[in-house]
């Protein structure tokens, strides 16, 4: 197989402790090169100790990163809030009910629109450095629907989330126990085979903690992993049904008690936050340094969807939490890379070491500092995934 060389790094985040300076998770090189094989990292390291290679790839001087782990969107889609969002920066506050603007005009729409619309996205987010793309259901909200979700999804990612349990359908509002025997039975059955997690939204107005326990262990039972949308717009259970469940993620966070923060510090469900949403919402961010500090694994992604959070940018939401989170630059470098990966249970995206997948971003900038020093500024000049320069 035809090895390249990609070198001219001025500075290389690997996320490979071994490779960097003692102490430093980034696992950052100065002077790097990456050699790839096919879709994969072979090596990784200093320039002057890299192995020979069939073909040479100069960067210039730029930094590389890992290409982004945008663990969590909802893109599988119609329709547009723009009005919504309107209202809500002349003072309305953001409620789970906008939801349903999306249901009705997602129901509406052909096949090839929906496929269209999150093809689209998937290439924002591309240009702008994801090369991992979670996304979810939850727009449809009847067995059909919720299964052609999935099953578009499916046909342009691997990380697929079956959300039915996103709110309960207008069909059911007088009846939601009747919706979650909806979701964890014929709606389960049909979308189980096209998505790898479950998810459910957590929240007053959505679901409370008994019917978030009963999707989700329902899902697990046919093979899905849990994710949850906890605490995002007020305290409540879904943190530590979270954690007691052991599920991949809890995501939001916003809303934490001091017992949520203990129980995501010692448990292994990586907290993930969507700080577009609180930009885009105009609410309180989540305290990203009270969670590290406790110890917790944090994730940041886009949450990128219609209604809450519209941005597709993970170097946005890497700004916003620096500047009003309290993580550090090296952290949320992290936590958009490596920290994505572990909301996933993935190993091969979100490093670049032997073995990895070969998805990373090149950025016109010394290091990975600038991506929170330069806020909004497109830094990402070209992107490769599974080995080929696609931006
Ligand atoms: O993660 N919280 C629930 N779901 C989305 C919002 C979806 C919408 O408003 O359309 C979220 O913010
Ligand atoms: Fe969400």
């Amino acid at each position: 197989m035809t090895s390249t060389i990609i070198h001219g790094i001025r500075s290389l985040v690997t996320n490979e402790a071994a490779l960097g300076q003692p102490h430093d998770p980034l696992g950052a090189v100065e002077d790097a090169a990456l050699v790839v094989e096919g879709d994969r990292v072979v090596w990784a390291g200093r320039e002057a100790d890299a192995p020979a290679a069939d073909a040479a790839h100069d960067v210039e001087g730029r930094a590389v990163v890992p290409g982004f782990v945008d663990s969590h969107s909802h893109l599988v889609y119609a329709g547009d809030r723009t009005q919504e969002f309107n209202a809500r920066m002349s003072g309305r506050p953001y409620s789970a009910g906008g939801i349903r603007t999306t249901v009705a005009a997602t129901r509406d729409a052909s096949d090839e629109a929906l496929s269209a619309t999150l093809a689209r996205h998937i290439r924002e987010a591309l240009r702008q450095g994801t090369t991992t793309l979670e996304t979810k259901s939850g727009y449809g909200l009847t067995v059909p629907q919720e299964a052609r979700a999935v099953r578009i999804a499916a046909a342009l990612t691997d990380e697929v989330t079956y959300l039915g349990a996103h709110i309960v359908a207008p069909e059911y509002a007088d009846d939601p126990d009747a919706y979650v025997a909806e979701v964890t039975g014929p709606m389960l059955d049909a979308c189980a085979p096209y998505a790898r997690w479950v998810d459910v939204f957590c929240e007053k107005g959505a679901f409370d903690g008994d019917q978030a326990r009963a999707v989700l262990t329902a899902g697990r039972a046919r093979g899905l992993e849990p994710r949850v949308h906890a605490n995002q717009l007020s305290y409540g259970p879904g943190v530590q049904l979270a954690v007691e469940l052991g599920a991949a993620s809890a995501d939001h966070c916003t809303h934490l008690t001091g017992e949520d923060v203990d129980a995501l510090g010692q448990g292994d469900t990586v907290a993930t936050l969507l700080p577009g949403c609180e930009f885009s919402t105009r609410a309180e961010y989540p305290d990203a340094r009270r969670l590290l500090d406790a110890g917790a694994t944090v994730a940041l992604s886009t949450d990128c969807n219609p209604g809450s959070s519209f941005t597709s940018s993970v170097p946005f939401c890497v700004a916003i939490a620096v500047r009003e989170m309290g993580m550090t630059p090296d952290e949320a470098v992290w936590a958009a890379t490596a920290g994505g990966a572990r909301a996933l249970r993935r190993t091969d995206v979100g490093r670049l070491g032997p073995g990895a997948y070969a998805d990373f971003a090149v950025l016109d900038a010394p290091s990975h500092v600038h991506l929170a020093y330069r806020p909004g500024v497109p830094l990402v000049t070209d992107v490769w995934r599974r080995g080929v320069r696609t931006v």
